[in-house]
């Protein structure tokens, strides 16, 4: 294991200016949307919204913000299915591909937006069909198949709100979320590839509805992998059968700018996950507006790809909304990056001349572990933007993307947002700003931060807590079922202002740095985990006691889980316990919150108040080299800790 890189903050000094080329021909070249929003941000934001949406009806009002509630574009209304496909279709753009699709056994499929627009009319029939009405919530637990995108376009056309369920968690996972959102369908596949297997679906969803989910009436199967799955007679439905009778007759109902869009659910710093709730009109002018502006789109000649899934916020803006809003075409990929070779992201981007790229750092980390020689098979001079998203990137990784990806010559965004904040938030706009390795530079036209020491005053220069000060229309509206929690987690920290979670820096230049969390929310491969969430899953285990959760650096993962835990008197430690206690906890969460390493312990670290000396902890682990593993009671690991302990080390 390397030093640690994240936390880390040197002065880097290479700076990254825009080529002149690529600033005659951007979509932003100056500073003008800048000057314009620091001007009138409402003024700015409600030109973005009727430039860049088709409304049916105009809104009246911009913002209405009764502090920590908005509501953006009142009275105005429009229809998310209806920007993303109809209207490309009437103005004679029907035949333009709206996804190049490849399967991770190599199929191949390019759909139009009119094709697109077919399947979703017929599949919001669908779903009205079985009775769903605006309003409901149906979830949603899929590969990354194009009946996904389908899926959620139907419910947009009709006023259902979706909640994707990333399909690499637990039937436990599904229980919550289509407990806490009263869910009564549940969309799903039997299958899905993955590193050139089938990794089955439906199972999980039989055996959360088997234990829970009691609002669940219908499950739509598509038969993906032809895994032939157990049906239930009269709850179990397959999606072909469904649309084979369906009309692709299904008028886009014009909905209020303020309807819910969707639900999708994020790790806090308390065991429950939140149903962060996102809206219409305000969700979906910040999306179009940040992916035309940050990835520099051009929909007549760009073959744009987000490489996440969209399972996750970046997949549900950056693969769904935004690109279709601003008609552009995409890439869509179901499966690993390295099946079958390490190189199929460098063959897929040349296969379609892709010009965008959108991946995340501990994609890059991996890439650059497996080597420069994959990304040199293929021809990458296609690329014109590379994003980064969902942590923050070392210089090392910036500098291999922009090197053995970008040619050394194409921009880097790094975009930093959250699941709470729907769209971009900071980040270059590649045409304007010089970069620099690791930053993710400021604040993009019409989003306000301030980075804040422990009392809340602003700090010039040096480190503090991220905030932003002025409601941004893709912001959340709150969270499903429980808006004391909404106000205490993200505007009771620092009065009047939307408080993030994460740390950051401010150089001399003004460009910000960020440093990571700074709660008890974990970033493992860009994905948030909480560590109380894991430490519940831990307990959970019959042979556990007590037990502990903090992250180390890791070099590919940015962090990696480590539990510490003390087992119940009848037990005794072995590596098989202890690998069985991890296992459990990704069966009871999903894989990717399974602990790296378990170290057990005969006791933990505690303040006088009973506190768990966390941090302590957190330095223990990432003083040593952990692999996937149990550690036994390593009496140096036990000694150091009661060593530290003993020094009056505190959190
Ligand atoms: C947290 C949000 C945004 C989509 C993916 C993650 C971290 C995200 C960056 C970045 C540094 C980043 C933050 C944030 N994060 N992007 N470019 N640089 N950190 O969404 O699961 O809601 O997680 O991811 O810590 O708070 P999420």
């Amino acid at each position: 294991m390397s030093e640690p890189t994240i936390g880390v903050f040197e002065v880097e000094e290479r700076t990254f200016p825009p080529a002149p080329e690529f600033v005659a021909n951007a979509n932003a070249g100056d500073r003008s949307l800048y000057d314009e929003a620091d001007a009138d941000y409402e003024a700015f934001w409600s030109r973005q919204a009727r430039d860049l949406l088709s409304w049916h009806k105009d809104f009246d009002q911009v913002l209405e913000w009764q502090l920590p509630f908005a509501k953006w574009f009142i009275g105005g209304e429009l229809n998310v299915s209806y920007n993303c496909l109809d209207r490309h279709v009437e103005a004679g753009r029907g035949d333009k591909v709206a996804f190049h699709w490849e399967g991770e056994p190599g199929e191949k499929i390019a759909l139009t937006y009119a094709e697109l627009l077919t399947e979703v009319k017929k599949f919001a029939n669908v779903l009205k069909g079985l009775g769903l009405q605006k309003g409901d919530r149906v979830a949603v637990y899929m590969p990354m198949i194009l009946e996904l995108p389908i899926a959620m376009l139907a419910c947009a056309r009709i006023g259902v709100a979706h909640s994707v369920i990333f399909g690499g968690f637990s039937a436990d996972a599904i229980i919550d979320r289509c407990d806490d959102a009263t869910a009564r369908l549940v969309i799903t596949a039997d299958a899905g590839y993955r590193r050139g297997a089938a990794a089955p679906l439906k199972s999980t969803v039989d055996e959360a509805l088997g234990r829970g989910a009691a609002s669940v009436e219908h499950v739509i199967v598509v038969d993906r992998c032809g895994t032939d799955p157990e049906m239930t007679t009269g709850r179990d439905l397959w999606w072909h059968d469904l649309m084979a009778d369906a009309s692709d007759d299904c008028p886009a109902e014009p909905m209020d700018a303020e309807q819910l869009l969707y639900l999708l659910y994020t790790s806090g710093t308390t065991a429950k996950p939140k149903g962060i709730m996102h809206t219409t009109g305000g969700y979906l002018t910040q999306v179009a507006f940040t992916h035309k502006y940050v990835f520099d789109i051009k929909p007549d000649t760009d073959v744009y790809w987000c490489a996440a899934d969209i399972g996750w916020v970046t997949g549900h803006s950056y693969i769904v909304y935004g690109p279709l809003t601003n008609g552009v075409t995409s890439v869509m990929y179901e499966g690993t990056p390295d099946t079958p070779g390490k190189d199929r992201l460098w063959d897929i981007v040349e296969r379609y001349g892709v010009t965008q790229l959108y991946t995340a750092p501990t994609a890059i980390r991996m890439f650059m572990r497996w080597g420069a020689q994959e990304p040199a098979k293929h021809d990458l001079t296609s690329l014109r933007v590379l994003g980064s998203v969902g942590e923050p990137i070392n210089p090392e990784a910036w500098m291999w993307y922009h090197e053995h990806i970008g040619g050394s010559s194409r921009p880097i965004v790094d975009t930093w947002w959250q699941t709470e904040t729907g769209g971009h938030m900071i980040t270059p706009l590649p045409g304007v700003i010089t970069t620099k390795p690791g930053s993710a530079c400021g604040t993009i036209p019409g989003v306000f931060a301030e980075l804040v020491d422990d009392a809340g005053n602003p700090v010039a220069v040096g480190g503090g807590y991220l905030t932003i000060t002025r409601p941004w229309p893709g912001m959340l509206r709150g969270i499903w079922g429980d808006p004391d929690r909404y106000r205490d987690t993200y505007w009771s920290r620092f009065e009047g202002r939307y408080f993030a979670g994460d740390g950051a820096k401010l150089d001399e230049d003004g460009y910000l740095w960020l440093l990571g969390r700074v709660d008890d929310v974990m970033n493992v491969s860009g994905h948030r985990i909480s560590t109380t969430e894991v430490e519940s899953a831990l307990v959970d285990h019959r042979a556990v006691a007590e037990a502990a959760v903090v992250g180390a650096n890791d070099e590919i993962t940015g962090q990696a889980i480590v539990g510490y835990v003390i087992l119940r008197g009848e037990y005794e430690p072995s590596a098989a316990l202890g690998d069985e206690i991890r296992e459990h906890v990704g069966v009871k969460l999903g894989k990717i919150a399974r602990p790296k390493t378990v170290i057990i312990v005969p006791d933990l670290p505690k303040t006088r108040s009973g506190k768990i000396m966390r941090r302590l902890l957190s330095d223990v682990a990432n003083g040593r080299s952990l692999g996937d593993t149990t550690t036994l009671a390593d009496p140096g690991v036990v000694a150091e800790i009661a060593e530290r302990a003993q020094a009056g080390e505190e959190d």
